[in-house]
C-alpha cells in the first residue's frame, strides 16, 4: 500500500466492532443454551478464527456479515474436534479457548500461524496447570502447538504476574467448570469484557479492586449482543484527525469502557482537541461519538496502570508523539515485546526509518517530538503486524514523500475495510 501526505481528513465514520467482545461473544454463545444473536460482530480474520474453531467443535454458527447467530449447546455441549483447532494469528482465541478446552472430556490440539507459534503460552499453561489441567506445549518451548487433554479442574486463586486480559479470561473460563471458586488478581486491572459478559450470560462473577472471582456455573443463558465500535480501531482515526492539518473527524459509536479508554486520557494529557459525547446504551459497555480536530500536541509520560488500558494503541500513540512538543516517555510496556510482533522494535525501527528522534528502552521508548517537522516517507516493514501497518499508514499521512507499507494486507486481522474508510475521509 502506498500512502501520501494528506491535506486534511474530514467526515464521519463508524469503526468495526470490538475485537475482544466479538471473540468472547462466540465463546460464551457456544457455551450458553439457546441462540445468541450478535450485531456489529467484527468480521476480521482473528474473530473468524474463533468462529471456525467453535464450528469445529460442533457449534452451528450462522454469519451473514450483518448478524452472527450462535446456536449454543450448553456448557457441556462441545464435541471433540475433527483435527487441529487453527487459531490463525489470534492470541485471544488460543488463550481464552485453552481455558475452555482444559475442562472438556476430549483431547484437542491447537495451533496457529508463525507469529502465534512464537508467542508465550506458558502464561496461560501455568495457572491452568495449577487448576489440574493437562496442557502441554508440543515442542516443549512454551509455545503452540498445544495439546490439551480435558480433565476435571479445581478452583484456585491465581496471582497473575502480568496485567493480561487473555490470561485472566482463560482462567475465568476454566473457572466456570472448576469444583470451587476461582479468582485472579492482576498487578493492574486489564480489560474487563469477560467479567461484564459472564454476568450478562448468568455466571456468578464479582470484582473487588484488582481481583475477579467466578463461581462454577451450571448453565449460561443465550442473549443478544450489540458490539460497540472498537476503540483500538478508532485510535488510528483519532490520531490522524489530530496530527494532519485541517482535519475534523467524528467517529460514531465507539466503546469507551474505562478499562480500554487510556488513549482518550493520553489525548487529554497531550492537550488534544477531543470531544466525547456519551450515548445511551442498553449494554454494560459505555459508548460514545468522538470528535477530533487538528491539534498542537504536547508530550507526556505514559506508564503504570495506564498501560493495560491502551496497550494496543501504543503504536499509533508513538506516531502522535513524533508531532508533540517535548519528550514523550512510554514505560512499563514490556508486554509490547510479545504481541503480534516485538512492537518496541517494530515501532522504533520504523519511526527511525521515517526520520523520527526515538530511542528504544527495556520497557518502552523515548520520543523527542517536533510539531513543526513532518516525518519522511519510507518503506515500512509491517512485520505482518496489523497494528504496525495501520499506525504507519497514519504516519504516512503526515510525512513528506511516499510511504510504502509492506504486507499491508495484514490489516484484515482486525480492520478489513481500513484503507477504503481512510480513502473516503482524505482530502
Ligand atoms: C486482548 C487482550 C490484550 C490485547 C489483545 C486483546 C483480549 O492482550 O493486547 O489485543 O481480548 O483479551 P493481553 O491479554 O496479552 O494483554
Amino acid at each position: 500500500m502506498v500512502v501520501n501526505k494528506a491535506n486534511g481528513l474530514s467526515g464521519e465514520l463508524t469503526v468495526p466492532g470490538d475485537k475482544s467482545i466479538s471473540h468472547r461473544s462466540i465463546m460464551l454463545g457456544s457455551l450458553a443454551k439457546g441462540d445468541t444473536e450478535v450485531y456489529g460482530f467484527l468480521q476480521g480474520a482473528d474473530c473468524l478464527s474463533s468462529i471456525s474453531c467453535f464450528r469445529k467443535m460442533g457449534i452451528d454458527i450462522e454469519n451473514d456479515g450483518a448478524r452472527v447467530i450462535i446456536h449454543g449447546r450448553g456448557l457441556h455441549g462441545l464435541r471433540k474436534p475433527d483435527g487441529i483447532l487453527d487459531v490463525g494469528n489470534s492470541g485471544t482465541t488460543i488463550r481464552l479457548m485453552s481455558g475452555i478446552l482444559a475442562a472438556q472430556d476430549f483431547t484437542s490440539r491447537v495451533n496457529g500461524d508463525a507469529s502465534i507459534q512464537k508467542r508465550p503460552m506458558g502464561r496461560i499453561m501455568t495457572p491452568l496447570s495449577m487448576m489440574g489441567a493437562d496442557i502441554k506445549s508440543e515442542n516443549d518451548n512454551g509455545c503452540a502447538p498445544l495439546i490439551i487433554n480435558g480433565t476435571r479442574l479445581k478452583g484456585i486463586h491465581y496471582d497473575s504476574p502480568v496485567a493480561s486480559a487473555q490470561v485472566k479470561s482463560g482462567v475465568l473460563f476454566a473457572g466456570l467448570y472448576a469444583d470451587g471458586e476461582t479468582s485472579v488478581t492482576e498487578p493492574y486491572v486489564s480489560r474487563n469484557h469477560t467479567e461484564l459478559m459472564f454476568r450478562d450470560f448468568g455466571a456468578d462473577i464479582s470484582t473487588v479492586d484488582k481481583t475477579v472471582t467466578v463461581k462454577p456455573a451450571e448453565e449460561l443463558y443465550a442473549r443478544r449482543i450489540d458490539v460497540p465500535g472498537d476503540i483500538s480501531s478508532a485510535a488510528y482515526f483519532i490520531a490522524a484527525g489530530l496530527i494532519v492539518d485541517n482535519s475534523v473527524l467524528t467517529i460514531k459509536n465507539v466503546g469507551i469502557n474505562p478499562t480500554r479508554d487510556g488513549m482518550l486520557e493520553v489525548c487529554k494529557m497531550m492537550s488534544a482537541d477531543v470531544e466525547i459525547e456519551e450515548k445511551a446504551n442498553s449494554s454494560a459497555e459505555p459508548v460514545a461519538d468522538i470528535t477530533v480536530r487538528t491539534s498542537r500536541l504536547k508530550a507526556c509520560t505514559i506508564g503504570g496502570e495506564l498501560i493495560p488500558r491502551l496497550i494496543d494503541e501504543i503504536p499509533v500513540i508513538a506516531v502522535m508523539a513524533c508531532f508533540a512538543e517535548g519528550t514523550t516517555i512510554i514505560k512499563d510496556a514490556q508486554e509490547l515485546k510479545v504481541k503480534e510482533s516485538n512492537r518496541i522494535d517494530s515501532i522504533v525501527n520504523n519511526l527511525k526509518v521515517m526520520g523520527a528522534d526515538v530511542t528504544a528502552t527495556e520497557d518502552g521508548m523515548i520520543i523527542n517530538g517536533n510539531p513543526d517537522k513532518k516525518l519522511s516517507g519510507a518503506a515500512i516493514d509491517s512485520k505482518l503486524d496489523h497494528r504496525i501497518a495501520m499506525s504507519f499508514t497514519i504516519a504516512g499521512l503526515n510525512a513528506d514523500g511516499e510511504t510504502e507499507i509492506l504486507n499491508s494486507e495484514c490489516v484484515d486481522i482486525s480492520y478489513p475495510n481500513f484503507y477504503e474508510t481512510l480513502r473516503k475521509l482524505c482530502r
